[in-house]
C-alpha cells in the first residue's frame, strides 16, 4: 500500500556515497596492504572526508570532493602510521569504481518502470559520479546525476537540495529523497523533500531538524512505499 507521504511523487533522488555506492569497497579491494588496520582506516577516511566538507563550507573555503576525499585519506593513513603514496593513489583510483550495493539496480529499474524519474544528488564531482555510475552499469537507470559543484557548497546547505528542485522542475514535496547518511536525510527533510532514510547500518537517528517520512533497511522497500 502506498505510504501517504509518498502518494504524489514525481522523482526519486538518491545520495550517492554510502547509499548507492559502498565507500568501503575501495579499501576492501586493497588486499593485505593495510593488514588489520583496513577497517579502521576506511572508517576514519570516510569520517574525515565528511568533516572536511562541513568545515570547508563553514570556512568559505570550497575545494571539490576529489580533493577533500584525498585529504581525508591522507589524514586517515597518517593517523594509522602508514606512509605510502602509491597506496594513496591506488585507493583514490578505486574510488572511481566503487561497488554498487546489491539492492540498487533492481530498485532503480522498478522506479523507472513505474514512471518515476531517478536522479543522484551528491557531493561528488561530475567526473567522480559519472565514473562510478558507468562502472556500476547504472547509466541507463538514472535520468540525472547532479553534483554540488554546480552550487559550490556541500550538503546539507539548502542550495544543494534546491538544485534538484530546479533541475527536475518539480516541487520539493513531489521529490522522494533517499540517503543512508542520516544527517543528509534530515537536511533534505528540513528543506522540504519527502524523505525515506535508508538505515542500512542500523544507526541511531540524528537529533537534527527535519521530519523523516519513512525508515528502510533495504532499497527493495522503496517501490512499495511509492505504491509500485
Ligand atoms: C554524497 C555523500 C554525502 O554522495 O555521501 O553526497
Amino acid at each position: 500500500m502506498t505510504h501517504p507521504a509518498f502518494a504524489d511523487i514525481d522523482a526519486c533522488v538518491f545520495d550517492a556515497y554510502g547509499t548507492l555506492f559502498d565507500v568501503h569497497s575501495a579499501v576492501g579491494r586493497s588486499g593485505k596492504a593495510l593488514g588489520d588496520k583496513a577497517e579502521s582506516v576506511s572508517a576514519l577516511w570516510r569520517q574525515k572526508q565528511l568533516e572536511y566538507t562541513w568545515l570547508r563550507s563553514l570556512m568559505g573555503e570550497h575545494a571539490d570532493f576529489w580533493q577533500v576525499t584525498g585529504d581525508g585519506l591522507a589524514y586517515a593513513l597518517a593517523a594509522h602510521g602508514v606512509e605510502d603514496s602509491a597506496l594513496h593513489t591506488k585507493l583514490m583510483n578505486q574510488y572511481l569504481s566503487l561497488d554498487a550495493y546489491p539492492d540498487v539496480a533492481d530498485c532503480l529499474s522498478r522506479l523507472r518502470n513505474g514512471s518515476k524519474k531517478t536522479a543522484i544528488l551528491s557531493n561528488g564531482t561530475p567526473k567522480m559520479l559519472h565514473a562510478a555510475i558507468e562502472s556500476a552499469g547504472l547509466d541507463e537507470q538514472l535520468d540525472l546525476a547532479l553534483s554540488i559543484e554546480d552550487v559550490g557548497i556541500y550538503k546539507p546547505d539548502r542550495r544543494v537540495y534546491q538544485l534538484a528542485v530546479d533541475r527536475l522542475a518539480t516541487e520539493g514535496k513531489r521529490i522522494c529523497f533517499v540517503s543512508t547518511n542520516a544527517w543528509d536525510a534530515n537536511g533534505a527533510a528540513n528543506f522540504g523533500f519527502r524523505v525515506a532514510w535508508m538505515n542500512r547500518f542500523g544507526k541511531e537517528p540524528e537529533r537534527l531538524p527535519g521530519e523523516l517520512s519513512a525508515v528502510m533497511t533495504s532499497l527493495e522497500e522503496l517501490p512499495g512505499l511509492l505504491g509500485l
